[in-house]
């Protein structure tokens, strides 16, 4: 049997990488400065209400794979300072982690207003449009972030109804019992 020669692997490594590369993109958005918070993703034309705008494509990996790279990525976050996990919750058994440079979805802001949402479809999660977005637009979503350590993520989202803090909206009514007794014992 004749023996694959260099060139053939480098040809497969870049037909596998364009295909990455691909899945990660979205013909409704783009990759640009934000002014929430270093670089976000952004509208590039109308997008319909319920709209599957973008996969956040990563890697499927067991619990146990998750919680040994989710430390090793919370340590890179604390020495730079930034909240930079990558982990998203899939099923019972599997998570995603979308810690790679083709994960375009990964530079996705969080907002108190959010006009995004993830979905689980199948064994992918797609970030679809929870209202029409229109080109031009931030997209953000709801990171869900525990009210338990609200205070490591002040939110610069710049809504109306920004509480603050990067926190699920699921948990708001807990935040802010927190915050006026913060506010009264000081
Ligand atoms: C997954 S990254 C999002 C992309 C990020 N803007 C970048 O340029 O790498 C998460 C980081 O963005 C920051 N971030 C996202 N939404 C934010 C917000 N509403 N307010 C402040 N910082 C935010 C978080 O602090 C976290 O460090
Ligand atoms: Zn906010």
């Amino acid at each position: 049997m004749a023996s694959r020669k260099p060139l053939d692997d480098e040809r497969e490594t870049h037909r596998k990488l364009l295909k990455f590369w691909k899945r990660g993109q979205s013909e409704y958005c783009e990759v640009r400065d934000s002014g929430i918070h270093g670089r976000g993703v952004y509208a590039t034309c109308f997008i319909p209400k319920e709209t599957p705008i973008i996969e956040y494509f990563g890697e499927r990996i067991d619990k146990k794979e998750s919680e040994r790279r989710g430390v090793r990525q919370q340590e890179k976050a604390n020495q730079t300072g930034d909240a930079a996990v990558y982990i998203f919750t899939l099923s019972k058994n599997f998570d995603i982690d979308g810690d790679f440079p083709w994960n375009t979805a990964r530079l996705i802001n969080h907002s108190c207003n959010p006009n995004c949402e993830a979905w689980i479809v199948g064994r992918k999660i797609m970030i679809h449009a929870l209202r029409d977005i229109q080109s031009g637009e931030e997209l953000t979503f709801d990171y869900g972030f525990d009210v338990d350590c609200y205070e490591d993520h002040p939110c610069r989202c710049g809504a109306p109804n920004c509480i603050g803090y990067i926190v699920s909206r699921e948990q708001w009514s807990d935040l802010e019992k927190r915050l006026e007794a913060r506010n009264k014992s000081r």
